[in-house]
């Protein structure tokens, strides 16, 4: 029984890789987070040395060819090539999404600076002082449409993503440590008023004010984005608060309450102090 399982797992990898042409080892540079590097690895080469392939990977002879009845009959709802193409086609547009659709990205490490990581967990991305994690950082800002200015009126998310020994570790944060609200049933109803109006496609002031007003635990959030934090200068500008408090868990088992925050190592700035604070002092730091 045991031999006769290895043999049809044998004969079904002989079958594949017949029948696709797929390599066991790939011709390409594989980079683990981002997979295959295909586009970069191929495209500067003479298209005679590349192979068109259907989704499975199977060679297929001609990109425009779709199977019909004879010469000039109707086409064939068999033409694989043909459905693939227009499946992919009609859901090839991600739709963007509600919140945080704008934004840019950066790669870098995280790197431990003191031992008050070490002594309250025992996630090995804090074990060393002078240890450093790759980190991945999408910073964004909230209502905008794609294409809207970066220099709106409006908080900034910092989403971090730390490739760290025991796995990935997400820290989402914003450029404020207050928020519009607390109830997130209300989030929906919030982002709506504030967003661009789907029909109108502009904002809809008095939506974006009735909101606002007619929910009052929001007023310390609207005090603080009309000021110069509601416009931070640029992503290197701002520092970023948690929303969630974390438990964090020692090796012995006992375990604390913490909360995460990154801070700029000098102030944040607005656009209209620019010239007085965020300009000299990173010219200074450079
Ligand atoms: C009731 C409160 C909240 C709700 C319902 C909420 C909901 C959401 C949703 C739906 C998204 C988009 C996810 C997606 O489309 O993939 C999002 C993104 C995000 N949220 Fe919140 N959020 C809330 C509060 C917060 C707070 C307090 C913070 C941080 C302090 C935060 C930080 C972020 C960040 C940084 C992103 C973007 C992550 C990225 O760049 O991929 N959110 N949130």
């Amino acid at each position: 029984m045991l031999l006769s399982s290895i043999f049809v797992v044998l004969l079904a990898k002989l079958v594949l890789a017949d029948d696709y042409g797929v390599d066991s080892k790939s011709k390409f540079d594989f980079d683990m987070y981002q997979g295959p590097k295909a586009q970069s690895d191929t495209q500067d080469l003479p298209a005679s040395d590349l192979t068109f392939t259907l989704t499975g990977g199977q060679s297929f002879f001609n990109p425009y060819v779709a199977d019909r009845l004879g010469t000039t009959g109707p086409i064939l709802i068999s033409s694989v090539n043909l459905i693939q193409q227009l499946a992919h086609f009609v859901r090839e547009r991600v739709p963007e999404r509600q919140v945080h659709a704008k934004g840019a990205g950066a790669s870098g490490y995280f790197e431990v600076t003191t031992e008050n990581g070490a002594k309250l967990s025992m996630a090995k991305v804090f074990n060393k002082v002078g240890k450093r994690t790759p980190v991945t950082a999408r910073f964004s800002t909230i209502a905008g449409n794609s294409g809207s200015p970066d220099t709106v009126r409006d908080l900034r998310g910092l989403g971090f993503k730390l490739r760290t020994e025991d796995g990935i570790l997400d820290w989402p944060f914003l450029n404020h440590p207050v928020f519009w609200l607390r109830d997130p049933v209300k989030f929906p109803h919030f982002i709506h008023s504030q967003k661009r109006h789907p029909a109108k496609h502009v904002t809809d002031h008095n939506d974006f004010w009735d909101y606002l007003s007619a929910n009052n635990e929001s007023i310390h959030q609207v005090m603080r984005t009309f000021t110069d934090l509601g416009t931070p200068y640029g992503y290197r500008h701002m520092s970023g608060w948690a929303g969630n408090t974390f438990r964090a868990v020692a090796a012995d088992g006992s375990w604390s309450y913490i909360k995460y925050g990154v801070r700029l190592s000098h102030d944040n700035c607005g656009l209209n102090l620019v010239k007085d604070c965020c300009y000299n002092r990173s010219r200074n730091q450079e």
